[in-house]
């Protein structure tokens, strides 16, 4: 039953994505030809799949009356909140970014879509306790992933993915892990499919960190903490916090979307582990913008962040956790034109702008780089250049 009233609920068509499998990225993965599949999330009305989550917080802040609705964000959720706002004519967006911390294609759209835009001067992890502060004192309808509606509305990516594979659960799924409200949707959308007897077995999780913003990482597989029947070892995350507080460490990667060192569903994201028997990596900006590149040389592309999934998934097989015949689906989580800036800088060969935005973030080289040619605009030179290409 819908937990709205039909004249309630508001849409934009988010939902209408597709898993392809990909014969290419399993080869660059090391599985088995047939068995890798990419669901592209990005297909969404905003281009990420953020949508899944903000058509149910939209649709209660609806029901409830809300007239301002804010998020913090690392540029995908304030596109998404964005355009809800900009398609219907009764709620007010106020997005808080951290300031040059977003792609310049999310902050295209939230701008373009008329949200009311703070360029914190922070990062989102600031940006995220700030927008609690003042959705408490000023009244205002938060939207981020602690919004539970949200995540009820993730767990149709999951139903999707399902869908498409006549409900054959594959054996892992592999998600970029940022605030960590996708990964727990997860967990509760497969324990919930299991218990209503729609599937016989949950697959594996793999929650992909970027390297440079790594807690679930760290508190997972370095220092161990679990959910642990719903009492997760406080003290572990506490010391964590205090001693990241006290060197002044910042998250820092080139996937700019999943730039957050303080989780807000590191609970949930436990429990999700738990249920799924789920393991945690952290991958290279390196590996993940390679990773990116083969999703473009053999798919629809994706954004930086979404590349951690498949970089996480040649990891894990490289490790031998993955079988070569397991079938393995990676969650792509944003659109190929949300993040132009990394892409051209990886592919284009312009040395100033692969310093500049690239090595100076560590990237050491860009080697699936698909570097266009200049050529002078003559018809001789033109064809020897094209006799060139194989
Ligand atoms: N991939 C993309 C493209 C994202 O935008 C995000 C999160 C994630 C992965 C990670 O998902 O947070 O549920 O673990 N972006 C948020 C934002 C934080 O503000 O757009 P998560």
């Amino acid at each position: 039953m819908p937990f709205a009233p039909p004249e309630k609920i508001v849409t934009i068509g988010e939902g209408q994505t597709i898993l392809q499998q990909s014969s290419a990225v399993a080869r660059y993965c090391g599985i088995d030809d047939g068995r890798l599949f990419l669901q592209y999330e990005g297909l969404n009305p905003s281009g990420s799949f953020k949508d899944n989550g903000m058509t149910a917080a939209v649709t209660h802040a609806n029901m409830v009356g809300a007239t301002q609705a804010a998020c913090a964000s690392t540029g995908n959720t304030s596109a998404s909140l964005a355009i809800f706002g900009s398609c219907t004519n009764w709620l007010e967006v106020i997005v808080f970014v951290g300031s040059g911390k977003i792609a310049y294609g999310k902050l295209s759209q939230a701008l373009d879509y008329g949200a009311k835009t703070i360029q914190l001067l922070g990062d989102f992890d600031d940006a995220m306790q700030r927008v609690r502060e003042v959705c408490a004192q000023a009244g205002i309808y938060l939207c981020n992933s602690l919004n539970p509606f949200r995540l009820e509305g993730q767990k149709a990516i999951i139903y999707r993915v399902l869908e498409s594979l006549a409900w054959e659960p594959p054996d892992w799924i592999v998600v970029p892990g940022g605030n960590l409200g996708n990964c727990s949707a997860f967990g509760k959308a497969l324990l919930e499919l299991k218990d209503l007897g729609l599937i016989d077995r949950i697959p594996r999780l793999a929650v992909i960190n970027a390297a440079g913003a790594n807690t679930l990482h760290e508190l997972y597989e370095q220092k161990g903490l679990r959910w642990n029947g719903g009492r997760p070892d406080v003290a572990v995350r506490d010391d964590y916090f205090g001693e990241m507080e006290s060197a002044g460490r910042r998250a820092a990667t080139l996937a700019s979307a999943i730039e957050i060192n303080r989780p807000v569903s590191l609970s949930k994201a436990l429990r999700a582990l738990d249920a799924c028997d789920g393991v945690v990596r952290e991958v290279s900006d390196q590996a993940i913008l390679d990773g990116k590149a083969q999703v473009g040389a053999g798919g629809f592309g994706c954004e930086p962040a979404s590349g951690a999934s498949v970089a996480g998934a040649k990891l894990l097989r490289e490790e031998g956790v993955i079988a070569p015949s397991d079938r393995v689906v990676c969650i792509l989580t944003g659109h190929q034109l949300k993040d132009p800036n990394v892409t051209v800088a990886y592919h284009s060969g312009d040395a100033d702008d692969f310093d500049r935005l690239l090595r100076a973030r560590g990237v050491q080289e860009a080697a699936h780089a698909n570097q266009p040619v200049v050529v002078e605009n003559d018809l001789e030179k033109i064809l020897e250049v094209v006799a060139r290409f194989d």
